[in-house]
């Protein structure tokens, strides 16, 4: 199946997300996993090509693809089979590449942050994703928590998003977010990041396959 992880804010967290769940789908639950890195700034490729250096071969394969190359590659990644392809947008919406990208997918992950910009990026997104694709599920992802939101905020940032899709509990913000290779996620993380990854497997991947 092919799984989109995007939002128009950059910095939200996509490509954290991407390696999370990569390296939670291969080392927890056995998949292959193919991440396609669609954001022009690569930062996941040049992970992978760090990773290769340092630990040999890596766990899965890391694609550079732009937007215009989507439909190529399309058919190969539809062709996949069991595996689990994740695909790292670029953090924009205004271009018309994007849609047969959209319409290839049931399942969209949305991380995004609680302050205004990064919201309204969200609901635009949202909004842009669900003209082009009604049916596939979007799930935003709250990232980089910090204490001093407000829970009034929260609830009505949330109610807003849950009228184009489910919200996650959220992710809290960590400096060790900043350790996650293509190969490893560092073991501190897993009481913060699994028991969000064991529901977006179980709940959203599980059920969409
Ligand atoms: N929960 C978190 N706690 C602390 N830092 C985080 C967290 N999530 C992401 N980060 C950091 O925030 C920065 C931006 O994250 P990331 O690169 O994943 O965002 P992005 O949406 O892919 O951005 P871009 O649009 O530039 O591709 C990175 O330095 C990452 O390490
Ligand atoms: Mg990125």
């Amino acid at each position: 199946m092919i799984i989109l992880l995007g939002n128009q804010k950059g910095g939200a967290g996509k490509s954290t997300l991407c390696l999370l769940l990569a390296n939670y789908l291969t080392q927890r639950r056995q998949r292959h996993v193919i991440v396609v890195d669609m954001d022009y700034q690569q930062s996941l490729m040049s992970k992978a090509e760090k990773a290769k250096i340092l630990s040999g071969d890596p766990p899965y394969e890391v694609l550079p693809a732009s937007l215009s190359q989507f439909a190529s590659i399309k058919p190969v990644l539809e062709k996949s089979g069991d595996r689990v392809v994740l695909i790292d947008l670029p953090g924009l919406i205004n271009d018309n590449g994007l849609i047969p990208v959209f319409n290839s997918t049931r399942l969209v992950l949305s991380p995004f942050s609680y302050d205004a910009f990064s919201v309204d990026s969200t609901v635009l997104f949202a909004m842009v994703f669900r003209k082009i694709n009604p049916k596939a599920q979007l799930l935003f992802i709250p990232n980089r928590i910090k204490n001093t939101v407000k829970y009034e905020t929260r609830t009505e940032v949330d109610r807003v998003l849950s009228k184009f899709g489910h919200v996650c509990p959220g992710i809290s913000d960590r400096i060790d977010f900043q350790r996650i290779s293509t190969v490893n996620t560092p073991e501190i993380l897993y009481p913060v990041v699994n028991p969000i990854l064991d529901l977006i497997y179980e709940s959203y991947i599980l059920k969409y396959e």
